[in-house]
């Protein structure tokens, strides 16, 4: 290693006198837009605290962004780079760079990590230096930490999370007000929560990205964004979510990984909470993680998902947790089957036209597939009437296949929506 890492350990400066200065640690920082700039900012607020607490003194050794800086010079001059430009280009060439030249890396790319993992991670160990990633998902909540140090002597079965806050944000607006999905987010967007392109949020891709991540750090697997399917939110009406409130659910954007059958199941999908979930009292902008274990029970850790003080804070945390060995790296991941048809609740969504044994009609159909209702709401009189229904767990393929029939009944009016139901409560 050509930095002088392997020398700084916690009160290794100074001496019994105190005669010398912490000796310094170089950080070289790679974009200064929101996350970069705050990280700078609070650097510079905690360094002498930092410098009495690790013995040695973290120093800004030079910041790149598209109009400033020259990397290889910056990497010349640092013992750690802290990487918040985004996307892969060109962070993924100059996160290798660095990891190769052997520089710790701390970054909040969730693109990075979920399309690249095993290049990067291979290139750490390789270099036996650090690659860190708190504040890639869920902003400053410390769930990479938990999964990974905390939790790594449990058997992890499930983690669920709301990841993504600018959705979060969106359906809390709607079921407070009412709002429809369009006045929802225009109300984001006037609020900051959401970009005026909010596609990455809304269709659910930042959550699959962040979900892959969390997939490979808690089961061991080499699960990339690509193979995390997911459904967005752009489809949910506030039909849906005034009906569903009177079954008592609440709607999320959920990003879910799970043990089944000695696979993995990874995907995103808006899904309704009872009230005794833990993620069921996320609202707004928060992100939160359920995490299940036989041997915990069940750990919830919330908190702001984003925000640039939030993130820097992160970093800086992953920033002195690799100046103080010993160095963390996850285990090497181990292929394991993906699992695409699971066993789910279900809300079913049907208008119906004015038509005598409606719902004895849809219940049939559900039958004949062995999926049988749980309970029902009935609204509206004559060609308007509407059915919502919970239907009990089943697995998905066979639910499909109903909907499918029950969609071509004469009397069906548009396609029936539907939505995943979480049943689990913790009480
Ligand atoms: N914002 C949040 O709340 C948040 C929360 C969690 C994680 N993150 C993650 O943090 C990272 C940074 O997000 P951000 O919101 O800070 O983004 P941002 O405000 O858009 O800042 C990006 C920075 O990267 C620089 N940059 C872009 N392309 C570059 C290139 N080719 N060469 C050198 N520098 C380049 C930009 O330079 P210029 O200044 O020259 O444009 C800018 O300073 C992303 O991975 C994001 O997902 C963000």
């Amino acid at each position: 290693m050509t930095s002088e890492l392997a020398s700084v350990r916690p009160g290794a400066a100074g001496g019994p006198g105190g005669v010398s200065p912490p000796a310094s640690f170089r950080i070289g920082v790679l974009g200064n837009g929101t996350v970069g700039a705050a990280f700078v900012e609070l650097l510079g607020q905690r360094a002498d605290a930092i410098a009495d607490e690790v013995g040695a003194r973290p120093e800004i050794s030079g910041v790149l962004t598209r109009s400033r800086g020259d990397f290889g010079d910056i990497l010349d001059r640092s013992d750690l780079i802290v990487e918040a430009i985004g996307g892969t280009d060109p962070a993924l060439e100059h996160v290798l760079a660095a990891l190769r030249a052997g520089r710790h890396v701390v970054s909040a790319n969730k693109q990075l990590l979920s399309r690249h993992g095993d290049e990067l991670f291979d290139a750490a160990a390789a270099s036996g230096v650090q690659l860190r990633f708190e504040a890639a998902v869920a902003g400053v909540v410390p769930v990479i930490r938990v999964i990974s140090e905390t939790l790594a002597g449990a058997h992890i079965e499930r983690v669920n999370g709301i990841v993504n806050g600018t959705t979060n944000f969106i359906l809390t607006a709607m079921e407070r007000t009412g709002a429809t999905y369009e006045d929802a987010l225009a109300e984001a967007q006037a609020l900051g929560y959401a970009e005026a392109d909010p596609t990455e949020d809304v269709s659910g891709l930042d959550a699959a990205a962040k979900m892959a991540i969390l997939a490979r750090l808690a089961f061991g697997a080499p699960v990339h964004v690509e193979d995390v399917p997911c459904e967005g939110i752009e489809s949910v009406t506030a039909e849906d979510i005034a009906y569903a409130r009177e079954l008592g659910l609440s709607l999320k954007l959920i990003g879910s990984a799970e043990r089944i059958d000695g696979g993995l199941a990874v995907s995103v999908y808006p899904a309704f909470l009872y009230a005794g979930h833990p993620l069921a009292a996320v609202h707004g902008s928060f992100n939160a993680v359920t995490i299940e274990s036989p041997a915990i029970t069940e750990i919830t850790l919330s908190g702001p998902g984003a925000g640039g003080s939030q993130t820097a804070s992160a970093l800086l945390g992953d920033v002195i947790s690799a100046m103080i060995p010993p160095p963390f790296a996850p285990p090497p991941a181990v292929p394991t089957r993906l699992v695409t048809d699971t066993v789910s609740a279900f809300y079913l969504h049907v208008d119906v036209g004015d038509h005598p044994g409606v719902l004895a009609q849809v219940a049939e159909l559900l039958g004949l597939q062995g999926v049988s209702i749980k309970s029902v709401v009935q609204k509206g009189m004559g060609v308007d009437a509407r059915l919502a229904m919970v239907m009990h767990p089943v697995l998905e393929s066979k639910f499909r296949a109903a909907v499918t029939l029950i969609s071509r009944l004469e009397f069906v009016r548009g396609e029936p929506r539907v939505i995943r139901v979480i049943e689990g409560v913790f009480e």
